[in-house]
C-alpha cells in the first residue's frame, strides 16, 4: 500500500470515541466493546487498523467491495456528484443519473430482465421483490396467489418479509411470532456425506429440487406467488448448488406458473466469475435481488431487476396514476446512481468478472490445499468464493470459527465466520500472491486454534 495516509499509524487512545452508545448490528457488543477491532482506512486489497496494521481484506469487506477499496474514479464520482445535487426526491420526480445506471445495468442483466427498481439494501431489495411479486399476481387476476417459498438456511436480510422467506433460525427466533404467514421453506442442499471436498459444484443432490414439488402438491401452485433463494448461499457458510439442481427449481417453477426469484445480493456483480449468478449457471430467474457490489459498497444501494413481462402487467396494465404503492426516501439517490455508475465502468474497462473467471482455477487450489489442516471437514470453492468448514468444538458450536476468524485478523488477514465455516470472497482485483497469504493465514491460524 502506497497511500501516506495509510501509512501513518493512529493513536487508539487519542482517536477513540466512547464506544457505549453505539449498538452495534450483529455484533457480540459486550465482547467486542471489551476488545475492539477498529479499521480506520482502507485501499486497494488493504484495511489500516486503529494500530497501524496493514490488514488484507479477504472478504471485500462484507462481500460487497468488489473492486477493491477506494478507488479514484468512484470516489471522484461521488465527490462531484455530492457538489452537483446533493438529492432529488424520487416520488413524481426524476434525475437523470438514476435513468442512466438502470439502463447501464439493464444491459448487464441477463437478456429479458430489463427493469431495475432501486432501494438502499439488499434487505430493501427483498421486500421490494416479494411486493412485486404480489403485485405482480393481482394485476394478472390470480390474487390468490400470496404464498413465498425459500429455503432453509437462506438469507435474505433483515426486514420481515426477507427473515421470512430466510431460513437461519438464530435470525429468525426473537421475531417469530410476527413473521409473514403463508411461507414454506424446502430443505438446503448441503450433504456432506456425499459432497465433502466438491470442487466447483457438487455432483449429489438435483433431487432436493423435489421438495418444491411436494410443497406445490401440498398447497396448489394457484397458491404460491414466488420462490427466492440465492444461486450459492453465503450467508449461512458458503453453499453451492450441486449440478442441476436450480434448472430442475426453474423447471418447476415454469410448469405451474411460479415467479422465481434470485437473491444475488452476494453472487452479483462477478463475485464467481461472470456478471450474475444467473449467467454463470444458465439459469435466468424472473427477478433478481441484488445490492453490495452495485456501488462497490460506496454508497449503500439495492435493486430488484425484473423481467419486462413484470413491468408490464403491473405497470402499464394498470389504470392511470400511481402503480406501485412502494418506494424509499432514497431510491435511487444521486449520490448512489454516481457511485453505481462508476463502479460498473470500473468493472467493464478493467475486465473484473473476466478476471475473476481466471483466477478462479488457482483459488479452488489454494483452497483445496487445506486438505488435512487441522479441524477442517469440508472444503467448497465456485468463483472467488471459499468455504472452509471445521468441526465444531464439542458443547460449543461457532467459537472454533469465531476464534480462527480472530487468529486470522490478528496475522494480518481479514475472514469472515459463519458458526464454523470461515469464508473468503476477496475483491476481485486479488493477486495470486494474496490468494496465497490468505489460504497460508488460514492454516496458520487453524494449526494455533483448539
Ligand atoms: C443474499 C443476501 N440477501 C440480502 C442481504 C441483505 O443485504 P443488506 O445487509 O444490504 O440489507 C444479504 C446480506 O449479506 C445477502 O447476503
Amino acid at each position: 500500500m502506497t497511500s501516506s495516509t495509510l501509512d501513518a499509524p493512529i493513536n487508539a487512545t487519542e482517536t477513540h470515541p466512547s464506544l457505549e452508545e453505539l449498538w452495534m448490528p450483529f455484533t457480540a457488543n459486550r465482547a467486542f466493546k471489551r476488545a475492539p477491532r477498529m479499521l480506520v482506512a482502507a485501499k486497494d486489497m488493504h484495511y489500516i487498523t486503529a494500530d497501524g496494521r496493514q490488514v488484507l481484506d479477504g472478504t471485500a469487506g462484507l462481500w460487497c467491495v468488489n473492486a477493491g477499496h477506494c478507488r479514484d474514479s468512484i470516489t471522484a464520482a461521488i465527490r462531484d456528484q455530492a457538489s452537483i445535487m446533493d438529492y432529488a426526491p424520487p416520488f413524481q420526480m426524476g434525475h437523470p443519473l438514476a435513468f442512466e445506471l438502470a439502463q447501464e445495468l439493464a444491459r448487464m442483466l441477463p437478456e429479458g430482465i430489463d427493469h431495475v427498481f432501486f432501494g438502499n439494501s439488499g434487505s430493501e431489495a427483498v421486500d421490494t421483490a416479494l411486493k412485486i411479486a404480489l403485485a405482480y399476481w393481482q394485476s394478472k387476476g390470480e390474487p390468490e396467489r400470496v404464498r413465498f417459498i425459500g429455503r432453509a438456511r437462506g438469507y435474505h436480510g433483515v426486514g420481515f418479509g426477507g427473515v421470512s422467506v430466510g431460513g437461519i433460525e438464530a435470525n429468525r427466533k426473537q421475531f417469530a411470532a410476527q413473521l409473514l404467514p403463508a411461507v414454506d421453506h424446502i430443505p438446503h442442499t448441503h450433504d456432506l456425506a456425499h459432497n465433502a471436498y466438491s470442487r466447483g459444484q457438487p455432483t449429489y443432490g438435483a433431487d432436493f429440487a423435489d421438495a418444491l414439488d411436494a410443497l406445490i402438491d401440498k398447497h396448489g401452485a394457484h397458491t404460491i406467488a414466488a420462490v427466492i433463494l440465492e444461486p450459492v448461499a453465503g450467508s449461512t457458510g458458503v453453499l453451492i448448488p450441486p449440478t442441476g439442481y436450480l434448472e430442475k427449481i426453474r423447471a418447476t417453477c415454469d410448469r405451474h406458473g411460479i415467479l422465481l426469484i434470485f437473491d444475488e445480493v452476494i453472487t452479483g456483480f462477478g463475485r464467481l466469475g461472470a456478471a450474475f449468478a444467473a449467467d454463470k449457471f444458465g439459469v435466468v430467474p424472473d427477478m433478481m435481488t441484488v445490492a453490495k457490489g452495485i456501488t462497490n459498497a460506496t454508497v449503500p444501494m439495492g435493486a430488484v431487476c425484473a423481467r419486462h413481462a413484470i413491468y408490464d402487467t403491473v405497470v402499464n396494465n394498470a389504470p392511470a396514476g400511481i402503480e406501485l404503492f412502494h418506494g424509499y426516501t432514497y431510491s435511487g439517490h444521486p449520490l448512489a446512481a454516481a457511485a453505481g455508475l462508476a463502479t460498473l465502468e470500473v468493472y467493464r474497462s478493467e475486465g473484473l468478472f473476466e478476471r475473476a473467471a481466471s483466477l478462479e482455477s488457482y483459488f479452488a487450489d489454494a483452497v483445496h490445499a487445506l486438505r488435512g489442516s487441522p479441524h477442517v471437514i469440508d472444503l467448497r470453492n465456485i468463483g472467488l468464493v471459499a468455504g472452509i468448514e471445521l468441526e465444531p468444538r464439542a458443547g460449543a458450536p461457532g467459537a472454533r470459527g469465531f476464534e480462527t476468524f480472530l487468529k486470522c485478523f490478528e496475522l494480518g488477514v481479514m475472514v469472515r465466520s459463519t458458526a464454523d465455516t470461515i469464508a473468503l470472497s476477496p475483491p476481485l482485483i486479488v493477486e495470486k500472491s494474496q490468494i496465497d497469504q490468505m489460504f497460508e493465514t488460514v492454516a496458520q491460524a487453524l494449526r494455533t486454534v483448539d
